[in-house]
């Protein structure tokens, strides 16, 4: 992988020596993080598997391909509506499934997940179409039920002020509608938030991301799903911040529902091992055609 940059260069930027750059060209990620990059899996439902990218077609709620305690972040944004993905039928008993969904895939990413392991999950922050819902506070509460720990809420904004569309009561104290224009990354980890020491472990954040990033309002667009061929991709932007400042170069990426493959694109390009899930065919199709046409002009294939 990275055959795009030369070892020198990789090398200044990493500040590693030479030869660990050019192991890590060679896609050998297990020279920095000095534990294994290979998750033994089952090879079952394996639609794609190159350069350091795996995607599984295949439910994550029920997959047993992945071994316990084998990945170091997550980053993703699971769907809205459960079973009836994209419907506009939304009531509370959908709400209440959507819960319960929640839970699973939840309880299933933090068995995944290595004891320092990382989870930053894009949700709404609340939603107000049939009937107002605190998302955003019961999906924390439930993953804390779960197990994982509270770290911190990143707001996104993504300057999207078309989601104001409903007023209520029109300049009228009657029954006014207040919406904040904002998605947020809820980050979080399973047992303890600073990492576990990794001799050669190499950050690859610039000084000015680390300052920025850190300061927990992201203002970026979104991504347009006309675009990417989704319903509902996020930009690059948002799983590029996650990687570069919560993970280490050579890391395990997951990407429980990955939709148009996003993270994964985002995984490879920062040197990181990406693993995805999809449990539709015809997205596992545009993820793949997706991370084709940038290893395509990186060369690779
Ligand atoms: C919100 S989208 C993710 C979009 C993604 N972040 C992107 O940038 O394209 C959620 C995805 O999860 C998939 N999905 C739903 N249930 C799933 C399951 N049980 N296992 C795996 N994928 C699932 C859907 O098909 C959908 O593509």
């Amino acid at each position: 992988m990275t055959a795009h940059v030369d070892s020198k260069q990789l090398a200044a930027a990493l500040q590693i020596s030479e030869a660990a750059a050019q192991q890590l060209i060679n896609g050998d990620l297990t020279a920095l993080t000095g534990q294994s990059s290979a998750i033994p899996v089952a090879q079952g439902n394996i639609f794609l598997q190159k350069h350091n990218v795996t995607l599984y077609h295949a439910d994550f709620l029920t997959s047993q391909a992945l071994a316990d305690e084998s990945v170091d972040l997550i980053v993703t944004s699971p769907p809205y509506n459960v079973g009836i993905e994209y419907s506009t039928h939304d009531d509370a008993h959908t709400y209440e499934a959507y819960l319960t969904f929640s839970e699973r895939w939840l309880r299933q990413a933090y068995r995944l997940s290595r004891p320092d392991g990382r989870l930053c999950m894009n949700i709404p922050l609340d939603k107000n179409k049939g009937g107002q819902q605190s998302v955003c506070a019961d999906v924390t509460s439930i993953a804390k039920k779960v197990g994982w720990k509270y770290h911190a809420t990143i707001i996104w904004n993504e300057g999207n002020i078309s989601r104001r569309t409903a007023w209520g009561s029109w300049m009228s104290a009657s029954a006014p509608f207040v919406i904040a224009p904002v998605e947020v990354i809820v980050v979080m980890y399973k047992e303890r938030w600073k990492k576990a020491r990794r001799p050669k472990a190499v950050s690859d954040i610039t000084r000015q991301e680390f300052m920025e990033w850190t300061n927990g309002v992201w203002a970026f667009s979104g991504e347009s799903k006309r675009r990417v061929g989704h319903p509902a991709p996020f930009p690059r932007e948002l799983p590029r911040r996650c990687i570069k400042l919560f993970s280490f170069v050579g890391e395990t990426v997951l990407d429980p529902f990955v939709g148009s493959g996003t993270t994964l694109l985002e995984a490879y390009e920062n040197n990181r091992v990406g693993i995805g899930f999809e449990i539709a065919l015809e997205y596992c199709q545009l993820a793949r055609k997706r991370l084709e046409a940038l290893w395509r002009q990186r060369k690779l294939i």
